[in-house]
């Protein structure tokens, strides 16, 4: 039930799967909102809690990893052709490596702002910096890479969100079915 099987996603595997699918579906839409919030106080609460959430996906995409890394996978439907496997083990890398990267990228955009603001982890303690020169230019620079991260990444989920519609109506194969309970 918690672990995954040759056939099945285990329930720890399903948790981390939707809790971070709906953190990381949020915290995009806050990051494009927040961008044309025009009065100064809502948009320093506004971006604070976009860092505060995206500490949280960045230590939850460690732990997620890890899991996966030391579970076993289950097995993709037998009938499925190589190349459309080959698709869908790498782009489950490329989310992967995306849930690293992007918050990453986002802790180098504050970490290299001439701006001195402290990011508040929920405002219950501070974040520390990451030790990067601090210029306009290396905040520009960082701040392009995270947006267009960002971009790349939900382009990605929305294949992949159509890939597993697919799955579900057109080859009725039970990939979606197994990644919503356990068996
Ligand atoms: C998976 C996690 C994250 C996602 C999906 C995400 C997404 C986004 C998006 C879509 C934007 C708007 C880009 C644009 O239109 O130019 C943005 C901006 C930004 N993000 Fe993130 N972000 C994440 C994590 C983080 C983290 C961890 C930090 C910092 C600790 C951060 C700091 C920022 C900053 C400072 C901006 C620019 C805000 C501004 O210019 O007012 N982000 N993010
Ligand atoms: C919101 C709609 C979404 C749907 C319907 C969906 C559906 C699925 C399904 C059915 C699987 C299982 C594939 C299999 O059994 O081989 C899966 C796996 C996966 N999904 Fe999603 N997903 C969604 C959103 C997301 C988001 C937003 C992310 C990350 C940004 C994400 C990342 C992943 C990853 C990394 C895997 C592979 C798990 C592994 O191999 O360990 N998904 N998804």
């Amino acid at each position: 039930m918690l672990r995954n099987t040759d056939h099945s996603w285990g329930l720890v595997s399903i948790l981390f799967h939707w809790t971070m699918a709906a953190l990381f579906l949020g915290q995009f839409w806050l990051g494009w909102y927040m961008q044309g919030v025009r009065n100064l106080l809502d948009r320093y609460s506004l971006v604070q809690c976009h860092k505060s959430v995206g500490f949280m996906i960045l230590g939850l995409a460690f732990l997620r990893i890890l899991w996966a890394v030391t579970s076993r996978r289950p097995k993709l439907p037998d009938d499925m052709p190589p190349g459309e496997r080959t698709m869908a083990r790498g782009s489950h890398l490329v989310l992967y490596l995306a849930l690293l990267l992007i918050p990453l990228t986002g802790w180098a955009v504050v970490s290299t702002s001439p701006l001195p603001i402290s990011s508040w982890f929920f405002g219950l303690f501070v974040i520390p910096s990451l030790p990067l020169g601090i210029s306009i230019h290396a905040e520009h620079l960082w701040s392009s890479l995270h947006a267009f991260l960002a971009y790349a990444a939900i382009f990605l989920v929305g294949v992949h969100v159509l890939a597993a519609l697919r799955h579900h109506f057109k080859n009725r194969d039970g990939v979606l079915g197994r990644m919503l309970w356990p068996k």
